[in-house]
């Protein structure tokens, strides 16, 4: 069968997905990229002693926030095939958090409140991450200039002081960003006094990132729901912990089960933690059954149920399962609605979709999916992180070859998507630039194998 052509120049490194195979078996969910990458930020605050984190996924993420508290003056050193990480950050080098690693990952600006609590100082660069929209960080600066921060904002840089020690102090945030609560609660872990965040995000990874702080010796109260309160400490201490497992890999996992047919078990899936997932998965015609175990994850017999979905703050359905669940969608019988509340412009994905016979209208912040009978692979990119994980989930299900280009975006974030997927009998592999299909899994990047003593 000829692959259908492709404009772009194809000489780039892929994953290719034969579908039409139902997924059976069991899979194991890796550690929660987003709590992983702020509590790494948050060990920051640790002015003695080891921290050891355990159940980190093995993805570019962990490894470039690695190296951002590396050139900040930790020490580093993975552990268990990169899953686990020992570090030191009783010494900090320098205020001053990398700006091509910022650029490179939002999630680097997560810095910025411990540094600032610690060092009484900080400068950083304008954050990056996907294209999926205005990411503005005005709520950041709200409440760290509610704690007393002095801030200057210059081309595309920040410096934040606040030289005699953060004050606590009551916030609100207008929209409850997970970065911005992040953030405050940091800062506020070490600041004198209290500090309460109104409308603080309540996403299951700041329930996690709130345990870690109070395992380093915070005082942290009400995290994971909408009115948090911080009442500052004077010094925090390194601490062991275990970060909760991934609930975006567990849902487009179990949406892979979902498109195709299948029947899986996805083993140490948090139930709480998805079932803002699950419920809609549920409506969608799926079986779903939760156990302290996991999560099984049926397919109805036919197609799936069209299904209106909006994606909001927790514990609304999480945008970051958007992509994916659309994909499924687009095979559903009927029309679903499909809402975006947290980003502006996260449909670009739906082009690519077209390509293999979607139908869908985007109109502002609301997508029309009219659901089609079949899919057929095409060349499709994976433009952005969330966006990989709809292609390559379309792909499972369309009839023929499709092959996903720009995938560094889902290495980014997930923890050897295809790797996992095949173990459940999917037919999906890498091929390098030249075409040559690659049969060895990938190996753990370097940067998530080594040590590093500042
Ligand atoms: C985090 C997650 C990301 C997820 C998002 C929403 C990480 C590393 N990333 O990103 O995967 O998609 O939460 O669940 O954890 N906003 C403002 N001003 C601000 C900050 C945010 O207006 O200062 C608004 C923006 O319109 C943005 C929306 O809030 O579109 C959501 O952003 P936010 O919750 O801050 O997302 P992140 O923390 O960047």
């Amino acid at each position: 069968m000829s692959l259908p052509q492709r404009n772009l120049n194809p000489v780039e490194p892929r994953i290719v997905v034969r579908g039409g195979i139902p997924l059976i078996g069991e899979v194991a969910v890796s550690g929660s990229k987003n709590a992983s990458l702020a509590i790494l930020a948050g060990a920051l605050l640790a002015a003695k002693g080891e921290t050891i984190l355990r159940g980190l996924p093995r993805i570019g993420d962990v490894g470039t926030m690695a190296q951002v508290l590396q050139y900040l003056g930790v020490s580093t050193c993975f552990e268990d095939g990169g899953t686990t990480l020992r570090l030191n950050a009783s010494v900090l080098v320098t205020d001053e958090t990398p700006a091509d690693l910022v650029t490179r990952m939002r999630a680097s600006f997560w810095t910025l409140g411990p540094l600032l609590a610690r060092l009484g100082s900080a400068r950083i660069a304008q954050p990056g991450g996907c294209n999926i929209g205005a990411r503005p960080i005005d709520l950041h600066i709200k409440g760290l200039s509610a704690l007393g921060a002095d801030i200057d904002q210059g081309f595309g840089s920040l410096t934040a002081t606040a030289p005699n020690r953060l004050k606590g102090a009551t916030v609100y945030l207008d929209f409850a960003s997970v970065g911005a609560t992040m953030n405050i609660m940091m800062a506020a872990a070490l600041a004198d006094g209290e500090t309460i965040v109104e409308n603080a995000a309540q996403e299951p990874d700041i329930e996690d990132l709130g345990n870690f702080l109070n395992a380093m010796g915070a005082d942290i109260s009400g995290h994971g729901t909408g009115v948090l309160t911080v009442r500052g400490v004077r010094q925090l201490h390194g601490a062991e912990y275990t970060v909760s497992t991934d609930r975006m890999e567990a849902g487009t996992l179990g949406i892979a089960a979902g498109i195709t047919g299948g029947d899986v078990f996805l083993r140490g899936a948090n139930a709480a933690h998805m079932r803002p997932i699950t419920l809609k998965m549920r409506e969608a015609g799926m079986l779903i059954e939760e156990s302290p175990e996991g999560i099984r994850c049926v397919a109805r017999t036919g197609r799936p149920q069209a299904t209106n979905i909006t994606a909001s703050p927790h514990p609304g359905f999480p945008t970051d399962m958007q992509q994916a669940f659309t994909a499924m969608l687009c095979l559903a019988d009927g029309v679903s609605l499909v809402t975006d509340n947290v980003y502006e412009s996260r449909f670009h994905y739906l082009t690519e979709l077209a390509k293999m016979g979607a139908h869908s209208t985007v109109n502002g912040r609301t997508a029309v999916i009219t659901g089609v009978k079949r899919l057929t692979g095409a060349d499709v990119d994976a433009s952005d992180l969330r966006a990989g994980a709809a292609m390559v989930t379309a792909g499972l299900a369309a009839q023929g070859q499709t092959r996903v280009f720009k995938t560094e975006h889902l290495d980014r974030g997930y923890e050897r998507l295809n790797e996992k997927l095949a173990s459940l009998g999917a037919e999906i592999w890498r091929e390098d630039e030249f075409g040559r299909r690659l049969d060895t899994p990938i190996a753990t990047p370097e940067k998530l194998v080594s040590c590093s003593h500042a």
